[in-house]
């Protein structure tokens, strides 16, 4: 028995991982990016600060600062206890022991944490939920869902994913997500038939291997785009 959480959590990665999960170029990081349930991930706010263009969507940002970092201090002691737990399923070269997890983490969260409010007044974190989402078509060049789509797939069906995919392939001219395993660090069963639905569409529908792996055998991204 894997990780389980029950419920959809706030969790967030840093601006490092994020270019690894997505195997970023550098030309990429001049594209007006949109991030799909970003969450509290340090991503937005240092891109942002290195003269990038991104916008993020979550439910969470419904909330304000303190119910966010609130919410954080609740989720940590359960994800550190389910990290402890199924340590043997993750890959400890990056990031070396549970602990540093937590270090890394939780540096990745203050970074957003210290520009959630001038992000939120500048339009950069905005409150909503796939599937749904209030762009114009083609207002994006990429649309990222990291940890959300696939990882969740016993919470989110696969109708959901097409519907959500179907979303971010409307405002954005291309889209990519990671990873494709889910929180046990199986292959999500949703995959096959959101990448047959896609091809069917007309769509260039591809797994590629990137640069990052720490669910074991989480190396993978989906990427998405018109032919
Ligand atoms: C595990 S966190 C991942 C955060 C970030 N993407 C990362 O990789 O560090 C999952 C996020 O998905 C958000 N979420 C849940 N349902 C969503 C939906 N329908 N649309 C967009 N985001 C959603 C949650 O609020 C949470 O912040």
């Amino acid at each position: 028995m894997g990780f389980t959480l029950d419920s959809i959590v706030p969790w967030g990665r840093s601006y490092d991982e994020y270019v690894a999960m997505f195997d970023l170029t550098t030309a990429d990081l001049t594209r007006r990016l949109l991030g799909c349930g970003d969450g509290p991930a340090g991503f937005n706010a240092e891109h942002t600060k290195r003269g990038g263009t991104v916008v993020s969507v979550d439910p969470i940002y419904a909330f304000d600062s303190a119910q966010i970092r609130n919410r954080i201090h609740a989720t940590y002691d359960t994800v550190m206890a389910q990290m402890r737990k199924n340590r043997s399923e993750y890959v400890w070269t990056t990031i070396a022991s549970v602990e540093e997890l937590g270090r890394v983490r939780m540096a990745a969260m203050n970074v957003f944490l210290s520009d959630y409010d001038l992000g939120k007044k500048d339009g950069r974190y905005l409150a909503g939920a796939l599937p749904a989402l209030p762009f114009e078509r083609g207002s994006f060049d990429m649309a990222l869902s990291s940890h959300l789509l696939f990882l969740y797939s016993t919470q989110l069906s696969a109708e959901f994913h097409i519907q959500a995919l179907t979303a971010m392939l409307r405002v954005a001219r291309e889209a990519k997500v990671f990873p494709l395993l889910t929180l046990d660090g199986a292959t999500s069963p949703h995959l096959h038939g959101v990448m047959e639905h896609f091809a069917r569409q007309g769509f260039s529908v591809a797994v590629r291997r990137v640069p990052y792996e720490f669910q074991r055998g989480g190396h993978d991204m989906l990427v998405i785009k018109p032919r």
